[in-house]
C-alpha cells in the first residue's frame, strides 16, 4: 500500500528526524590529506590552481600534519618535489632525498600519524612521465626495477604505507617481494588500482611540477570507456598482494567504486583529485557554488559510491564539517 499509508517526508520533518536516519556517515577518520613538500622552499608556497593548497617546506609541512592529525586525521599522502630532476628519477630513491627526509621529520615530530608515500617517478623525471624512457614511451619492465627502489627507500625512512601511483603492469607483485626480501614484510601497499588518465589532474601536475614534457600519460593510465578494464586492473592488483585498492578520480568513477565494493574485499579508497577540488573553489569563487555545501556533498557522494576512505585536498575543511 503506497500513499497516504507512507509518506517518505515523516522522517524528513525535523533536523533531529533527518540525523537520526541518515545512511551515510562521514568524520575525520574518512579523509586522508595530500600533502607537497619540497625540498628547496624555506616558506610555503601558494599553489595557484588549488587555492588553499601549499607547496611545504619541510618545516610547514610537519605543522600542517600535526594540526591536522589534531582535527581527527589519521593519514596523510606525501608527494615529494625534488631540487632536481633527471631522466632516471635518481632523486626517488636517494637515502636523503625529499621524501626519505620528510618521512624521517614527520614520524619524529608526529608519530601516531599514519604516513603515506606515493610511489612514482613523475615528479622526479626531466621528462615528467612515470618510468624509464624507452623508444619514446615508458618501459614497463625497467620502471618495475625503479618502483621497487623508491617504494624500499621509502620503507626504509619509515613509511607506514607505500602508495605506487604509476600503472605499470606487475608493479605491485614487484613492490610487494622487495619489501618482503628486506624484510618489511608489515609494511602495507596502497595501490592506485584503478587510475584513469584524466585532465582532472592538471591542478597536480602544477603542484607537483609533473607534466610530460612530450606525449600523455594514455598508454598506463585507464581510458575513461572501459568499467571492465578497471575491475580488471583492481583483481590483478589484489591477486599481486594489495592490501588496499584505490579508485581516482572519485566523482568521475562512482560507478566503478560502486562496483567494487560489491566484487572485493579488500579495503577501497577513492581519491578526490586536484581538478574536482579545483573547480568546486572556482564555482566557489565566482559566487556559483555555495561554499562548503558543494564540498560536502561530493564527498558524500564518494562515501555512498561505497569508498571506505576518501583522499582529499579538503581533508581539514571536511575534518571540521563533518565532526
Ligand atoms: C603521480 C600522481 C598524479 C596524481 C597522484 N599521483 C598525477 C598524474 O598521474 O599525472 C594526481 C593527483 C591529483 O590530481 O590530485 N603519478
Amino acid at each position: 500500500m503506497s500513499f497516504p499509508t507512507h509518506r517518505m517526508r515523516r522522517l524528513r520533518k525535523t533536523k533531529t528526524l533527518r540525523k537520526l536516519f541518515e545512511e551515510t556517515r562521514l568524520g575525520p577518520i574518512d579523509f586522508i590529506l595530500p600533502l607537497f613538500v619540497a625540498e628547496d622552499l624555506k616558506i610555503p608556497e601558494n599553489i595557484a590552481s588549488m587555492p588553499g593548497v601549499q607547496r611545504h617546506s619541510f618545516s610547514s609541512l610537519v605543522r600542517e600534519a600535526a594540526s591536522s592529525h589534531a582535527l581527527g586525521i589519521q593519514a596523510v599522502l606525501l608527494f615529494g618535489i625534488p631540487h632536481k630532476k633527471d631522466s632516471l628519477a635518481t632523486e626517488a630513491f636517494k637515502k636523503n632525498g625529499v621524501i626519505q627526509k620528510a618521512v624521517g621529520l614527520l614520524k619524529k615530530e608526529v608519530p601516531s600519524l599514519a604516513v603515506i608515500t606515493d610511489v612514482c617517478a613523475c615528479e622526479y623525471t626531466s621528462h615528467g612521465h612515470c618510468g624509464i624512457i624507452q623508444k619514446g614511451d615508458v618501459s614497463n619492465d625497467p620502471t618495475l626495477g625503479l618502483l621497487q627502489k623508491i617504494a624500499l627507500s621509502h620503507a626504509q625512512a619509515g613509511a607506514d604505507m607505500v602508495a605506487p601511483s604509476d600503472m605499470m603492469d606487475g608493479r605491485i607483485g614487484a613492490i610487494r617481494k622487495v619489501l618482503d626480501r628486506k624484510g618489511f614484510t608489515d609494511t602495507p601497499i596502497l595501490s592506485y588500482a584503478a587510475k584513469f588518465s584524466t585532465c582532472f589532474y592538471g591542478p597536480f601536475r602544477d603542484a607537483a611540477d609533473s607534466a610530460p614534457t612530450f606525449g600523455d600519460r594514455k598508454t598506463y593510465q585507464m581510458p575513461a570507456t572501459n568499467p571492465r578494464e578497471a575491475l580488471r586492473e583492481i583483481q590483478l592488483d589484489i591477486e599481486e598482494g594489495a592490501d588496499v585498492v584505490m579508485v581516482k578520480p572519485a566523482l568521475t568513477a562512482l560507478d566503478i567504486i560502486a562496483k567494487a565494493k560489491l566484487k572485493f574485499f579488500a579495503p577501497l579508497w577513492a581519491y578526490h583529485v586536484s581538478g574536482e577540488y579545483a573547480m568546486i573553489k572556482a564555482g566557489e569563487k565566482m559566487g556559483w557554488l555555495a561554499k562548503d555545501t558543494a564540498m560536502a556533498e561530493s564527498l558524500l557522494a564518494i562515501k555512498r559510491a561505497g569508498a571506505d576512505r576518501i583522499i582529499t585536498y579538503w581533508a581539514k575543511e571536511a575534518a571540521k564539517f563533518f565532526k
